[in-house]
């Protein structure tokens, strides 16, 4: 078994980037530059949009960060981010989700430059992305094309079964992965709650798990010699650890991890990825709007 290390891939990624950024500042040029905007005081969230700033500013990327009150009026936070889609130093927006209930998720979504938008979340990347046009591919499901990539695992012709129908992760890689292109042109099934998945599951070539349920492939679940990528990053409670909490994915890594070919680690496996591809789609954005 091959534990896939999206930790050191990630680092590898990044170096790459700060090289390109060393040569765009030696050659006098502006920089990239991110803005992640995030409404309320999500823990979570918090984590991620400051790993973010963080990563931005370890390359060299401009970064800002918008945190704004949990209540802030819907139109005040289009008004903000229409005044990104002008703003010349930033190339890149994020809007962190999830959004609080009185927020039109899509609404806010929309209202992102499709040319800024490097989370790939917009509907005119999710339509290229779909039609297989050059666009912003969503940064986890890049972020495990990229390490199937990197780990030369073959995808032409595999059958890769996804769990999970999200608009970020389940959706975007089979789309991603069904493309008759390098690193993919895969045969891909995609499964959800709605029935009993083993069946489909158990077919995989290559699983990606990415529903949000803690330990939820087991063994019975998979063939051997299964590529398993876990794209869960699930709190569970433990009273062991001075936080009170660890975070587990959705494989139940201790039963499927012998048996696998291939498998992600959580943390350190998918994680470190969709930050790496973040600051990625970010110098995409910076070279299409020069
Ligand atoms: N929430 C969970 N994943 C993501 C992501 O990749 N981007 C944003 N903006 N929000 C998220």
């Amino acid at each position: 078994m091959v534990l896939i290390d999206g930790k050191k891939v990630a680092s590898e990624i990044r170096n790459e980037l700060k090289l390109q950024v060393d040569s765009l500042k030696n050659d006098g040029k502006p920089v990239p530059g991110l803005v992640a905007i995030l409404v309320g005081n999500n823990p979570a969230s918090k984590v991620y949009v400051n790993s973010k700033a963080k990563a931005c500013d370890e390359i060299g990327f401009k970064s800002a960060v918008e945190i704004l009150d949990e209540n802030i009026a819907q139109p005040d936070l289009i008004e903000l981010i229409k005044s990104y889609n002008q703003n010349k130093d930033y190339h890149g927006i994020l809007v962190q989700l999830p959004l609080p209930k009185h927020i039109n998720e899509s609404e806010i979504i929309n209202s992102i430059s499709p040319l800024k938008d490097v989370d790939g979340f917009h509907p005119i990347s999710v339509g290229n992305l779909v039609i297989g046009n050059d666009t912003f591919a969503p940064c986890t499901p890049a972020g495990i094309q990229e390490l199937l990539k990197r780990y030369n695992i073959e995808t032409k012709g595999k059958h890769v079964v996804v769990v999970g129908r999200s608009n970020i992760v389940g959706k975007p890689i089979a789309n991603i992965l069904l493309q008759k292109k390098e690193n993919a042109n895969s045969i891909v099934t995609i499964c959800h709650s709605a029935a009993d998945i083993a069946h489909y599951t158990r077919q995989a070539d290559i699983l990606i798990a990415a529903i949000g349920v803690p330990n939820f492939i087991k063994k019975e679940m998979i063939k051997p010699d299964v590529v398993v990528i876990d794209v869960g990053i699930n709190r569970v409670e433990d009273k062991n650890i001075s936080k009170g909490y660890r975070i587990v994915g959705d494989v139940d890594y201790d039963s499927v991890a012998p048996l696998a070919s291939y498998i992600t680690p959580v943390p350190g496996g998918v994680g470190p990825m969709t930050i790496a591809m973040l600051l990625k789609n970010t110098l995409k954005a910076y070279n299409n709007l020069r």
